[in-house]
């Protein structure tokens, strides 16, 4: 199905209209449909991650409305289904938790749609969508052509993967396999899960527990517009860290890859900006990570708001944070 002039779907609430849109129900369709399509292009999922830096995006934007979930097969520790990349992810997270499948829960009320979770390769309390991933199915927009990637293939690390390098863009992702486990293995490494009461400790108690934690964290896309954490937690080289940890005794830390994983919403609070407000654009009161629209904020209010949080980090501990939110310009 093709649209001209459709607003694109985003949490922040931002206005954004798109020329041309695509929303595909296959791959044949989406073949079909890409002879029409003008560059740039943009894919999208549910628009839970992105900021859009212009009210009008001057080419086509892809939706992916593959919604189809089915069992591909199954042995005696696990099961095999293929989620279409137009499924609501936590509508999936559900369905896993209600036939008492184990991998998806810790993941349980992120927003955004399954073809976006495997490319930012989502994570939260522990958990990154990759540890339940077997391979994702793409449609090569040059060649045209399918293809399959192994998640090796994927190249995941923290919130990214190939699919969000330039070499990667012209995969779209058509639809994701993933591996749940009928075996009750718990993640419970992280903070407040490990303190959960024995009678909690199942599928659907870890999921409410989950759930509950992030409605008093993070505001409801619903009711308050933001893009989630805005903000990448950053990666300092161990001797910076040392430093920091001299002076900030108390600092949330985390073992990564390349040197010491460090709490951006925690650095944020600790310079005083929990709660700030500049014109409609503010640091979301209970979790300092998100940015958020208070209502008719525009994009260079938010825009301006992040490179304030960014500048004032810096000056206090000498780190840069990132976006994590895709600003789309
Ligand atoms: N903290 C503060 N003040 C704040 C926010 C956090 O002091 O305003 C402290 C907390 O007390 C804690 C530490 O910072 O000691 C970490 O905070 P939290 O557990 O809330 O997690 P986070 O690192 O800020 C990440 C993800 C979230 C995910 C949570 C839970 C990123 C960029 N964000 O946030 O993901 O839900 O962990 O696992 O990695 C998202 O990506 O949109 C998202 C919400």
């Amino acid at each position: 199905m093709i649209y001209r002039d459709k607003h694109i779907c985003n949490t922040f609430g931002l206005e954004a209209v798109a020329d041309l849109y695509i929303e595909y129900c296959s791959v044949e369709e989406l073949s079909l449909d890409f002879a029409r399509a003008r560059e740039p292009f943009l894919h999208v999922g549910g628009g839970s991650n992105l900021l859009f830096a212009s009210p009008r995006f001057e080419g086509t934007v892809f939706h992916n409305a593959c919604n189809a979930i089915e069992v591909i097969s199954q042995d005696a520790d696990s099961v095999l289904v293929r989620v279409g990349g137009g499924v609501v992810w936590d509508f999936f997270v559900e369905w896993c938790v209600t036939r008492g499948w184990y991998g998806a829960e810790n993941l349980s009320l992120i927003p955004g749609e399954v073809g976006a979770a495997a490319v930012q390769n989502i994570g939260a309390y522990g958990a990154e969508v990759k540890d339940i991933i077997e391979s994702v199915e793409t449609f090569d927009i040059d060649t045209g052509s399918e293809r399959v990637f192994s998640r090796e293939e994927c190249r995941y690390g923290y919130r990214s993967s190939f699919f969000k390098t330039p070499e990667g863009r012209r995969f779209f992702v058509i639809a994701v396999v993933m591996r749940l486990s009928f075996k009750p293995v718990f993640n419970l490494s992280y903070g407040t899960l490990k303190q959960l009461p024995q009678e909690k400790l199942s599928l659907k108690g870890i999921r409410e527990h989950i759930v509950a934690t992030r409605q008093a964290k993070l505001p409801d896309p619903a009711e308050i517009g933001s893009a989630g954490s805005f903000f990448m937690n950053p990666v300092v080289p161990q001797t910076k860290f040392e430093e920091l940890l001299a002076e900030y005794p108390d600092m949330p830390h985390y073992p990564a890859e390349g040197g010491v994983k460090l709490s951006a919403g925690w650095m944020i609070d600790r310079c005083g900006l929990k709660g700030i407000r500049r014109g409609n654009a503010g640091v979301y009161e209970k979790q300092a990570l998100v940015l958020v629209n208070l209502g008719g904020a525009t994009a260079e209010e938010i825009l301006a708001l992040a490179q304030e949080v960014i500048d004032v980090v810096n000056a206090k501990f000498g780190v840069t944070l990132h976006p994590e939110a895709q600003i789309v310009v």
